[in-house]
């Protein structure tokens, strides 16, 4: 790397949720321009208040100079307007972890950006094929990009390339996340959950029935997995963190890929989602927050 015309100065978001919002907060922290996409002007408001309350408390904790902080609030646009990734060398889909709103996405990118652009997808384990070929013509520069919440923390990018995509735009990827973004990835097979997520998600869904059969507490649960195995937070904590929607998402793409139980999303993890209680972001779901 180090040559200008292998580095990027301008990257698309597709999403202002949590992950949409993590990885253009660490876009315009490492001096890049930003286009964040959401679908009407609430959802854009809720995505700009969202990078700033991170990169403020990033201020708080003394990890960035408050110039530093407003040089990156002002590198991005969120905007509701899809066309304004036109310009942009990379675009990230980051939108809710559903094939068809991401196929949808891929096929609206393919109509919007030019022909170089590299499509990333932030999909948790939809397969990467399946969105390249809704590309279309582009489908060689689909790659999955799979940042882990929370984007600022977390140093790990997977890296998946489809049987469709170009080496060259897996390389591309790869050099941006590590020499522009500061990750360390790794590569992954396009296989449902990839690597992280086909081995993360039987174990939270197993938690998960273990406390819906009343088998031990919540507490004691993510009590045992922190003081016994030393991760830093238990997996029913850990499943309100990622999203429990996206906890199911992921479940379901496994289960529909291995048709095997222990991918099954169990009843009280299919309830909470119906009722909306998804974790920490609305504030209920197997915890309650204040
Ligand atoms: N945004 C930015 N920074 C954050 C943050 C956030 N949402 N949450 C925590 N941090 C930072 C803090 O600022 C702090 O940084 P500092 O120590 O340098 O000042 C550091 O992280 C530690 O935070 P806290 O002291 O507040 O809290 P903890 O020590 O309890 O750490 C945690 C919080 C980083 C979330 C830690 O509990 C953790 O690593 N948990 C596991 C997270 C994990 O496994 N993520 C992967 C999920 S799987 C996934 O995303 C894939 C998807 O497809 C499902």
């Amino acid at each position: 790397m180090g040559s200008s015309e292998d580095t990027f100065s301008r990257v698309g978001v597709v999403g202002g949720g949590i992950m949409g919002t993590g990885i253009a907060e660490v876009c315009a922290r490492a001096d890049l321009d930003v286009v964040l996409v959401e679908v009407n002007d609430a959802a854009t408001d809720l995505a700009r208040e969202r990078i700033a309350h991170s990169i403020d408390r990033a201020v708080r904790r003394g990890k960035l100079e408050a110039d530093q902080a407003q040089r990156a609030l002002d590198a991005v646009v969120c905007t509701s307007d899809f066309d304004s990734l036109a310009g942009c060398e990379i675009v990230i889909e980051a939108v809710v972890e559903s094939k068809p709103a991401k196929l949808s996405v891929f096929e609206r990118l393919a109509q919007t950006v030019g022909d170089d652009t590299i499509l990333g997808s932030n999909t948790s384990s939809i397969p990467i094929v399946d969105l390249a070929v809704a590309a279309g013509g582009r489908s060689r520069r689909v790659v999955g990009m799979h940042f882990f919440n929370p984007v600022p923390v977390m140093a790990l990018v997977e890296i998946i390339p489809s049987l469709l995509t170009d080496d060259d735009v897996t390389q591309r990827a790869r050099h941006f996340v590590t020499d522009q973004l500061g990750k360390d990835p790794i590569m992954a097979p396009d296989r449902a959950g990839f690597t992280v997520n086909a081995l993360l998600i039987p174990y939270l869904l197993a938690a998960i029935r273990m406390f819906e059969q009343g088998l031990a507490t919540a507490e004691d649960i993510d009590r045992g997995m922190v003081q016994g195995c030393a991760h830093p937070m238990g997996p029913l904590a850990l499943a309100d963190l990622i999203g429990l929607d996206t906890v199911m998402g992921v479940a379901e793409s496994l289960y529909a890929e291995h048709r095997e139980q222990l991918y099954a999303p169990p009843p009280l993890l299919q309830r909470l989602v119906a009722a909306g209680l998804l974790g920490r972001k609305t504030g209920r779901g197997l915890y309650s927050y204040g």
